[in-house]
């Protein structure tokens, strides 16, 4: 068998940015650091069990989506795409799509380099056929596609409900750039998270192992490996709260004490219960991404989603 993979890595500099974004955001008021932080190889890994929790529904119920409608979506698609994942981490779910439209290539793009290079290896061997492109890049900034990619038709997919992670204003802002990279004829799958019960957003958020607690206090640990810091986690706790007049789930980091710290030879201070605000993950009924998708440009074609109401997949064009 043989298969090749291109590794392409995105001209900003990760460990730099993630330095300047710490002490940046712990200057402001109130202190705040970007949930695109939480995804190094630690945090990648848990994200993924993350996504095997019981509490945790929308892994689980959006595989289960694409598994019921595989055959419309691949009548919708056609064939000789080029299909694009943004944020593919273990590529796990993109496994569906390629098994049921055999797209001539792949370009998978992912923040956590350790992450993207050993998912794609392992995709590879299993899809020797398929043109593998794997792209380090952070594609909450603007961000460059292969040659390959930009002359033909795509099929983008944004899995996950990660578009929940940026302000409603900013999704509309990343969805038109998206638009445009892609240009007319391609395609866009989208899995965006519902509005529901606050009770069970707040058990997805707040599971019974913590494993959500230590993947938000993971960026601590980040801040310890990576820079110099005598930060400590042991004097943070984990919040997840759901915030309904915003609609959004928010993670914190509350500080235990009053405590000073320094990162890179600067001081800050913590009073007793002041949080740094690390994730909103905006939920949206179908009719409020439909808007959105919209006001970016796109047509929303079809929109799919469990008996639960818990979670949407929707099928946009351009
Ligand atoms: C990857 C942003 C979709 O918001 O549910 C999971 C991240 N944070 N548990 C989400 C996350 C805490 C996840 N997204």
């Amino acid at each position: 068998m043989t298969y090749s993979i291109r590794h392409m890595k995105d001209a900003s500099h990760q460990s730099h940015s993630f330095k300047d974004d710490v002490v940046r955001g712990l200057k402001r008021a109130p202190k705040k650091i970007s949930p695109k932080h939480f995804y190094d190889k630690k945090g990648s890994e848990l994200f993924d069990e993350i996504c095997e929790l019981p509490e945790y529904y929308p892994t689980r119920t959006e595989m289960g989506i694409l598994r019921q409608h595989s055959k419309t979506i691949r009548q919708l698609v056609g064939e000789n795409t080029c299909l694009l994942e943004l944020g593919s981490g273990a590529s796990k779910k993109v496994r569906l799509l390629l098994d049921e439209i055999n797209p001539k290539s792949y370009v998978a793009m992912d923040i956590s380099q350790e992450f993207l290079h050993y998912s794609t290896e392992q995709l590879a061997k299993d899809y020797p056929h398929i043109s593998i492109t794997a792209i380090c890049a952070d594609f909450s900034k603007h961000f460059d596609l292969p040659e390959s990619v930009s002359v033909q038709n795509v099929l983008a997919f944004f899995p996950g409900s990660s578009i929940g992670n940026f302000e409603p204003k900013e999704a509309e802002q990343f969805l038109t750039f998206l638009r445009k990279k892609l240009g007319h004829g391609s395609a866009l799958i989208i899995g965006v998270d519902l509005k529901k019960n606050p009770e069970v957003l707040h058990k997805a958020y707040n599971d019974s192992q913590g494993v959500t607690a230590e993947f938000n206090k993971n960026l601590l640990h980040r801040m310890r490996r990576e820079l110099d810091t005598d930060i400590h986690p042991k004097n943070f706790e984990h919040k997840a709260i759901y915030n309904q007049q915003q609609g959004r789930i928010e993670m914190h980091l509350v500080s235990a004490k009053d405590q000073r710290v320094n990162i890179e030879g600067e001081p800050i201070r913590f009073k007793e219960g002041e949080s740094i605000h690390t994730e909103n993950s905006y939920k949206y009924s179908i009719d409020e991404f439909q808007v959105l998708a919209r006001s970016a440009g796109f047509s929303p074609q079809r929109v799919w989603s469990d008996l639960n109401q818990l979670f949407s997949v929707h099928y946009l064009t351009i």
